[in-house]
C-alpha cells in the first residue's frame, strides 16, 4: 500500500524483513552476514515488487498431459545496481529471476558536497521496452537515485522502478519531485539525515559494510 505521505512510496513491512533489517543495522553484524543479509531482504522485496507484472499463457506438456501455464510477458527485465552498494541486492534478485539482466550506474557522492558523481554507465540495449529496478540499499539526499534514473531515462528507459533497504524522508521526497512517475519501494523509511548526510537511525555506510572497507 503506498504511503500516507509519500504516494511515490511503498514500504514492504514484511516480518522476515523487519527482521532481517534490524540485524542488518547492528553495528555488530559482519561484513559476511551483512553481505548475505542484504541479498535476502533484496529477494524478499523483489517477490513483492514483482507481483504485478503482465504474464501470457504458455502451453506446457506435464508427464501425464497439456496444460496451460503462464511466463512472465515482455523483454527480460533490467536490473541496475548503483555502484557500489547497490551490487550486493543483485544476487538476492538473479535467484528469484535468473533471466535477468544487468545493467550498472557508477555514481558516488563527492565527500563535502554531497553531490553526485556519475563515472560509469551501461545498460542492456532496447531499454523503451524493459522494466529497470534500480538497486540502492541506501536512498539519503536523493542525489544519485534522481540522477541514476535521470541517465537511465536519457538512455530511453521508461518502466522504471527504485528499490532501496532504507529511505529517508528527505531521499523520497526529493525522488517523487524529480521523478513522480517512479515507484520506490524501502524496506524501512528512518527518520531523518544528519549533516554529514547520513541517514538516521540508518545502517551506516553500506558500501563499506558491504565491501569491508570501513
Ligand atoms: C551511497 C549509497 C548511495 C548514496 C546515497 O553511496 O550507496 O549510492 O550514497 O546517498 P544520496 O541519496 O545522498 O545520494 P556512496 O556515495 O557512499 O558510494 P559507494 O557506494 O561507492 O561507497
Ligand atoms: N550512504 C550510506 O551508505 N549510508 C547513509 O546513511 C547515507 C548514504
Amino acid at each position: 500500500m503506498p504511503h500516507p505521505t509519500f504516494p511515490n512510496l511503498t514500504v514492504l513491512d514484511h516480518p522476515l524483513i523487519q527482521h532481517k533489517i534490524s540485524i542488518l543495522r547492528d553495528r555488530r553484524t559482519s561484513t559476511r552476514d551483512f553481505k548475505q543479509l542484504v541479498n535476502e531482504i533484496a529477494m524478499l522485496m523483489a517477490f513483492e515488487v514483482t507481483k504485478d507484472l503482465p504474464v501470457v499463457p504458455v502451453d506446457v506438456e506435464t508427464p501425464l498431459e497439456q496444460t496451460r501455464g503462464y511466463q512472465v510477458a515482455g523483454k527480460k527485465l533490467v536490473l541496475v545496481p548503483i555502484l557500489r552498494a547497490g551490487l550486493g541486492m543483485v544476487e538476492g534478485i538473479a535467484q528469484l529471476i535468473p533471466s535477468a539482466r544487468v545493467g550498472h550506474i557508477g555514481i558516488y557522492r563527492e565527500h563535502d558536497t554531497l553531490t553526485p558523481v556519475e563515472y560509469y554507465f551501461k545498460i542492456p540495449a532496447g531499454g523503451d521496452a524493459r522494466d529497470f529496478f534500480v538497486l540502492d540499499p541506501m536512498l539519503a539526499t536523493g542525489g544519485s537515485a534522481v540522477d541514476a534514473v535521470s541517465a537511465l531515462k536519457k538512455a530511453g528507459a521508461q518502466r522504471i522502478r527504485f528499490l532501496c533497504l532504507v529511505a529517508s524522508p528527505e531521499g523520497v521526497g526529493k525522488l517523487g519531485a524529480a521523478h513522480p512517475d517512479v515507484p520506490v519501494y524501502a524496506a524501512a523509511l528512518d527518520r531523518a539525515l544528519n549533516d554529514k548526510g547520513y541517514i538516521l537511525p540508518g545502517l551506516g555506510d553500506a558500501g563499506d559494510r558491504l565491501f569491508g572497507t570501513r
